[in-house]
């Protein structure tokens, strides 16, 4: 496992009127990861943004992008999201019945695979898809909203992941997503999670900079 905890700041809660600086102001806040919420309106009862606002912002920083695709028949937006510049693509378990082939391709396309289940998904869900996941993420809300509270009872999903893969010799980033702030991060990362998703911890906080840092227990 990777010691260096990443936090990956979800620009749903960025200010939408100035994205563009917003997600360039990242990198000096020594944030790792920059995290895309695709949603459809089908999958989930919300909707964001697509493929063209990925490629929008490629080219204003630097950092990995993130996308978490919440959209239903998550393979057809695949290669549109490969080609737009997201370095990690990750779709849902429960959207896709043909995750593993789904996985395949993201990888195919020389992308990091990532496969998220919501939190009344089990890790029995993924059981099969190890080998072709660089990445799982464990949600922490049901998603569609920023701002949600996190989730208590996903803590011992996460663990149970890690050592899932740890029996497997396997090493996937363990990402968890929805309610992390200050108390509940520490909470993901004695868990076994090295990847952390914040919207609104980031954004709303005074200090974007000593909240990164915070949730990465620094
Ligand atoms: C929820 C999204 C999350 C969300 C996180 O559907 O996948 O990424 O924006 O926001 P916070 O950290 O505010 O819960
Ligand atoms: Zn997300």
């Amino acid at each position: 496992m990777t010691d260096r905890i990443l936090i990956a700041p979800s620009i749903l809660s960025a200010d939408f009127t100035r994205l563009g600086s917003e997600v360039e102001a990242l990198s000096a806040l020594e944030a790792d990861w920059v995290h895309l919420d695709i949603m459809d309106g089908h999958f989930v009862p919300n909707i964001t943004f697509g493929a063209p606002m990925c490629r929008a912002l490629r080219p204003v920083s630097g950092l990995v992008f993130d996308a978490h695709l919440m959209v239903a028949e998550p393979a057809k937006w695949v290669p549109a999201f490969a080609e737009a510049g997201a370095d990690v693509i990750t779709i849902h378990r429960e959207a896709d019945p043909h995750a593993h082939r789904t996985l395949q391709l993201i990888r195919s396309l020389g992308k990091k695979a990532g496969v998220a289940l919501n939190p009344a998904t089990s890790e029995n869900d993924i059981e099969y898809l190890l080998d072709d996941a660089d990445l799982i993420l464990v949600m922490s809300v049901n998603p569609g909203f920023g701002g949600q509270k996190f989730i208590d009872a996903v803590l011992p999903k996460i663990e149970r992941i890690r050592n899932m893969c740890a029996k497997r010799g396997l090493d996937p980033f363990i990402e968890v997503d929805g309610g992390v702030n200050e108390k509940t991060a520490k909470l993901c990362r004695d868990a076994g999670a090295n990847v952390l998703v914040a919207g609104n911890a980031v954004f709303k906080a005074p200090d974007r900079a000593e909240m990164i840092s915070i949730l990465r227990g620094n």
